[in-house]
């Protein structure tokens, strides 16, 4: 089969298109002939060299795919699916690739009204945004959610996760058009945080309450703001480090407003972990997409080839959701 292989740490220019070995599935695995599949900013750290696949993982990039099941491995006969079946899957690496192996807990089925296509971009911003704001933060109806890059391949499925549960959403984005896009997909409150001071503006977009719960991708930099936009018993949940790993943290302010501050990552958990996970979304999350309460949004679609230009328009943040690469 082909893949892309990062030949080097570097660049975009390292992604090449290359003939190697078929992948082999393991116990409880079936193969997957790949359809699609959608970049994340964690493959632009891994061809940096800056985030290694954890040990067992395929070395190619690519966290989901979708595709038709190739081959049943051992010990999946009587998993409930077959040879043929259309599916999408949540991956610890490989999806940048003609075939790559999935455990059998980490399939889903293509929802209602997706295309095979559209599927790719779905695993890895359902199963982020669902076990993040449901599992860690416990959104409920009513609550108000912050979400930081409003207009990321997570932070568009958040935005319309979050309407469809109840929650009312303010965002974050560092663009007019970022923002516009987030009004039409349900956020009541959009702050380009190039121009304004996001704490401020969560204060009075809540007559002063703050956020219950917010989803960030910032990490450090936002630290300070976060803990300050939080209501009382508010919920901030860490999933990216964009601006950096380490800040003060103010307990004394989280004393008071009784707050938790939590970090979490999908890659590195364990494999009956991410089955949990994709169980929830497949009852949780699926529905809503079968009902178009929510859609994929994908920016571009190229050829899977062409991965070192998705990588370009990744590393320009111009895209508005996610970036699919075709096989
Ligand atoms: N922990 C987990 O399990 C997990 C899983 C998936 C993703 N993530 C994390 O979630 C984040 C989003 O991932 P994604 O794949 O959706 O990425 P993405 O689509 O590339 O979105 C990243 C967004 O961040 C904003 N941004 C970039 N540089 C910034 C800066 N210096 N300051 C402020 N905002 C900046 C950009 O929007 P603007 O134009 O508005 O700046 C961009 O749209 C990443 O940090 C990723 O690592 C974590």
């Amino acid at each position: 089969m082909h893949a892309i292989v990062i030949s080097e740490p570097g660049d975009a220019d390292v992604l090449v298109w290359s003939e190697v070995p078929d992948p082999v599935p393991d116990l409880g695995e079936v193969l997957v002939d790949v359809r699609a599949t959608a970049v994340n900013r964690a493959d632009v750290a891994q061809r940096q060299g800056t985030y290694p696949p954890p040990p067992g993982a395929s070395e190619y990039p690519g966290l989901e795919c979708s595709g038709t099941i190739a081959e049943l491995g051992p010990g999946t006969e009587g998993s409930g699916w077959s040879v043929g079946d259309e599916v999408c899957a949540l991956l610890t690496g490989g999806g940048y690739a003609e075939r790559v192996a999935v455990p059998v807990g980490q399939l889903l089925p293509v929802p209602r009204g997706v295309s095979l296509v559209e599927a790719a971009a779905l695993p890895e911003v359902a199963c982020t945004v669902w076990s993040n704001l449901c599992m860690v933060a416990d959104l409920r109806p009513g609550e108000t959610l912050l979400v930081h890059g409003g207009g990321s391949g997570i932070g568009t499925f958040a935005v319309q996760f979050a309407c469809a549960l109840g929650a009312r959403v303010i965002v974050t984005a560092g663009s007019e058009a970022k923002l516009e896009r987030c009004r039409e997909l349900g956020a009541a409150v959009a702050i380009n945080y190039r121009e304004e001071d996001f704490a401020a503006r969560v204060k009075d977009a809540t007559g002063g309450a703050g956020a219950d719960v917010i989803l960030d991708i910032m990490g450090g930099s936002y630290l300070e703001s976060n803990v300050r936009s939080l209501a009382v018993g508010g919920r901030l949940v860490i999933i990216g480090l964009m601006g950096g790993r380490k800040a003060e943290l103010d307990i004394g302010r989280m004393l008071v407003k009784r707050l938790s501050v939590q970090a979490t990552t999908l890659r590195s958990r364990p494999a009956e972990e991410k089955a949990r996970i994709v169980a929830g979304v497949a009852g949780q999350v699926w529905p809503l997409l079968a009902a178009g309460s929510v859609r994929p949004v994908v920016d571009h679609t190229l050829p899977l080839h062409q991965a070192a230009a998705a990588h370009r328009i990744m590393e320009s943040s111009a895209h508005v959701g996610k970036l699919v690469l075709t096989v």
